[in-house]
């Protein structure tokens, strides 16, 4: 007998079964989190095992969106840690403007909070109309959310605060109308957004980007995924290209910081260093 349970033999076998059957990896995903959250599926899509979620996946590919949203963590907001967006504003927005045209990645763009305040920054810098920005992530519905850009009215108050502390030039409510207890952002805004299916895991690398925003995505890696997914940034950036991850994230135990130096230490924004 190993010291593995039944249940953590359960979930190796469904984490499989995933990848196998519809190419979803969340195998090298952080192991105490992933069982965190299926347990929690399990328990309130109503299934006595882990096993007979795993039956039911694979056999009715309506639940796979349901499970989806389990394991992929949805929480996000506009200008999060506006000391990122503010260090973006200052050190990095004067190099933006040498490049005649800018490509921007938002991997794990959740429902498009990220997206929405790097646009609305873009065009207070005057650097919208020159950027395409390719907004990505494995939730179909997180993206299709991102697409349409509408966040609830009451959550709107800390995107406000949010934005007036990242250094914004104007008043947030300039980027959307308010409609019915919701905001419904201006679709300008988007009208440069190329809205892409993509994983991290298991997809290639986008070539040139200027700069990557990738935050609170590597958290829920492992450290060998982790690895990987560095390494795809590196492969993806342009000579000098900068990658911003989250607050709790670093590029320092990584495989790959080599390729990387600090440009905002405490805002953990990197620049790739020449090729
Ligand atoms: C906690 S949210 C972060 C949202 C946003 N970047 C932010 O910082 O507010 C994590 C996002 O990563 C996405 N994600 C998880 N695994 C991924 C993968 N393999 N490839 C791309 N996105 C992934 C999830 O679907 C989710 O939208």
């Amino acid at each position: 007998m190993t010291g593995e349970t039944v249940e953590d033999l359960e979930i190796q076998l469904l984490l499989d079964a995933l990848y196998r059957h519809y190419h979803y990896d969340f195998r090298h995903y952080a192991q105490a989190s992933i069982k965190r959250r299926l347990l929690q599926a399990r328990r309130q899509l109503g299934f006595d095992s882990i096993s007979a979620l795993q039956s039911a996946v694979l056999h009715d590919k309506t639940m796979l969106p349901n499970l989806l949203n389990y394991l992929t963590v949805q929480v996000s907001e506009m200008f999060r840690d506006p000391s990122y967006y503010r260090a973006l504003r200052e050190k990095v927005v004067p190099h933006l403007h040498t490049y005649p045209s800018l490509k921007v990645w938002i991997a794990g763009c959740s429902r498009g909070e990220e997206l929405y305040s790097l646009a609305i920054l873009f065009r207070e810098e005057g650097l919208l109309d020159k950027t395409i920005f390719y907004a990505t992530d494995i939730n179909p519905a997180a993206l299709k959310a991102a697409q349409a850009g509408i966040y609830p009215l009451d959550q709107v108050r800390l995107f406000t605060e949010n934005h007036r502390l990242s250094g914004g030039h104007s008043s947030l409510s300039d980027y959307y109308t308010a409609d019915y207890g919701r905001a419904v952002f201006d679709k300008s805004l988007r009208a440069r957004t190329v809205f892409s299916d993509h994983s991290l895991v298991t997809d290639a690398a986008f070539a040139e980007m200027h700069l990557i925003s990738c935050r609170n995505v590597l958290i829920y890696f492992d450290r060998d995924l982790q690895d990987r997914v560095v390494s795809l940034f590196a492969e993806s950036l342009a000579r000098q290209g900068f990658l911003g991850i989250g607050s709790k994230e670093s590029l320092r135990f990584s495989a790959h910081a080599d390729k990387f130096v600090e440009h905002v230490r405490e805002d953990r924004i990197y620049r790739r260093v020449a090729r």
